[in-house]
């Protein structure tokens, strides 16, 4: 054999597996279909939608907030394209670093589109045509996952688009019309919203990010709406059209009848499904569930005893950080190790301004297991902080086991909420109670304090600031 592990794909799943099989020991390959490494996220997913949302921050907050500071600004004006190619730099710098770290940990990389021949070998289609076959004992699958779509809405990436061609318009839409309001819709949705779009979501559920604790929702609709933006919830789309000059919507609303959305541009973001196509699974013998996703078991091992498979491509949580770990649990498998991942304390976070992060059980998981528990919440309007940088939107809220007080989740709504859920995993992944953390000092003035407030609150309705 050629090597000991071959990964195929090289999103942050196949490429942080790769590099911990080095680190190992192992000779290890990965394969990548595209001229890039960093798969999903680094070329059209978390990177690029992240500079996007700075970018339209920064515009919004010249706009509408500056004057407040004593910063006056004249003349304006949004330029999508320069938006647009300082994105591109960005995900061209993370690219290269992904490329930097696969020389420095000397794994090799093989550019093409790889299908299994059986379950030793590999064959890998160069983009000029020539084909190679590669060999290997152990394979990782990390091909990851694409935007998924219903056939009333088909997609033209002209004025139907996903998440990917919504990262490169060129004009700013007058009307973006966004069908589901889940992370992408709510992500990508608030940076046009920002930069000048009316923007219009209709949506399967009642609310937004419907999968998160609800009062994030509500909460997150409550700031999105000051962007502008209108919603139709518990719509169910029946028909999506490009009309050459724009897009006209149909959906059936709550008693049933159809509704006209017209806009010139139909962002859908529905989800996304595991992605497999071309890889030939059947040559090696492996099996998918009734979704796609790549059977595993507990050891993320297939059903072919010497390939695995991580990421998007199997079940949970489509994250990069998710990946990431399993990527790196297969690595420490391989060698024999006996790694963990907690699925349970993987945090999820959407990245508008308030951001959203969570982790644990929301309220409506605790209700429905018939878990007795508390509730601490705190404000941020109720922080110093925030009152300095006029970031009042948002609130924590600490969930906690009522007769031992361990905090069994945290959500958190506001200003830095993506980075303050850390105390929150932390917290949870050492079993912490809510009073250990209220009686943990927290650094003044910072956004952190709400988490120590609400921990307050949850342990016997003591904040101080309340
Ligand atoms: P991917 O990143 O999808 O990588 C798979 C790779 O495999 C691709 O490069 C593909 O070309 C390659 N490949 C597939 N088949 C083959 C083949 N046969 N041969 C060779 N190569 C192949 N997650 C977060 O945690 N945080 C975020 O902020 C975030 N933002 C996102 C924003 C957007 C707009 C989108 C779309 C997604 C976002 N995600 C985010 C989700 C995140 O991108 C994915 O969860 C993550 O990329 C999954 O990693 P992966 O390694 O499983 O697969
Ligand atoms: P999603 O699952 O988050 O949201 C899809 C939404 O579409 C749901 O609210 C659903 O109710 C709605 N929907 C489904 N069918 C519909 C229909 N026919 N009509 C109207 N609404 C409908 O999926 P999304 O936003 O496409 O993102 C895909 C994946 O990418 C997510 O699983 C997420 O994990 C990942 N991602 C993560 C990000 C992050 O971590 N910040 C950012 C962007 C994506």
């Amino acid at each position: 054999m050629q090597y000991d592990v071959i990964v195929i794909g090289s999103g942050p799943g196949g490429y942080v597996a790769a590099i911990r099989c080095a680190q190992l020991g192992m000779k290890t390959a990965i394969v990548e279909k595209y001229k890039t490494l960093g798969g999903t996220c680094l070329n059209v997913g978390c990177i690029p939608s992240k500079a996007l949302l700075d970018s339209s921050e920064h515009f919004y907050n010249a706009a509408h907030t500056f004057a407040e500071h004593g910063i006056k600004l004249a003349d304006l004006q949004v330029d999508l394209p320069q938006m647009i190619k300082r994105k591109a730099g960005v995900v061209e710098a993370n690219v290269t670093g992904i490329s930097f770290l696969m020389k420095k940990n000397k794994i090799t990389v093989h550019q093409g589109f790889g299908s299994f021949v059986d379950a030793n070998t590999l064959k890998v289609k160069k983009e000029d045509g020539s084909e190679e076959q590669i060999t290997t004992k152990n394979f990782i699958i990390a091909t990851g996952s694409k935007p998924s779509s219903f056939p009333s809405m088909p997609i033209d990436k002209k004025r139907i688009i996903t998440s990917t061609e919504a990262l490169t318009l060129q004009e700013v839409p007058k009307h973006l019309i966004v069908i589901g309001a889940g992370v992408i819709g709510a992500e990508l949705g608030s940076v046009y919203a920002r930069i000048g779009s009316k923007v219009s979501f209709v949506e399967f559920a009642d609310s937004m990010i419907p999968t998160m604790d609800k009062t994030m929702g509500k909460e997150l609709q409550k700031a999105v709406k000051k962007l502008g933006a209108e919603f139709y919830f518990s719509h169910k789309v029946t028909s999506v059209e490009n009309t050459g000059e724009g897009v006209v919507v149909k959906a059936d609303n709550p008693k049933g009848e159809q509704i006209t959305i017209e806009g010139d541009y139909c962002l859908v973001s529905v989800g996304r499904r595991p992605y497999t196509d071309g890889l030939n699974l059947e040559a090696a013998g492996l099996a998918v569930d009734n979704r796609g996703r790549i059977e595993v078991d507990n050891h993320l091992r297939t059903n072919v005893p010497n390939i695995y498979a991580i990421g998007d491509v199997i079940r949970g949580a489509m994250l990069a950080h998710k990946a990431e770990e399993e990527g790196v649990f297969v690595a420490e498998t391989l060698a024999g190790q006996k790694p963990h991942v907690n699925y349970r304390l993987i945090p999820g976070v959407v990245y508008t301004w308030p951001e959203v992060a969570s982790v644990g059980f929301t309220e409506e998981e605790l209700k429905q297991e018939g878990r007795a528990y508390k509730v601490g919440t705190f404000p941020y309007k109720a922080l110093g902080r925030a009152r300095a940088s006029m970031d009042l939107d948002g609130l924590v809220k600490v969930l906690a086991d009522k007769q031992t007080d361990e905090i069994l989740g945290m959500h958190i709504i506001g200003a830095r909420a993506a980075d303050m859920i850390a105390e929150g995993v932390v917290a949870m992944e050492y079993r912490a109670s809510a009073e250990d953390i209220a009686r943990i000092s927290h650094a003044h003035p910072t956004y952190t304090e709400a988490i120590k407030e609400a921990c307050l609150a949850a342990t016997e309705n003591r904040a101080i600031h309340m």
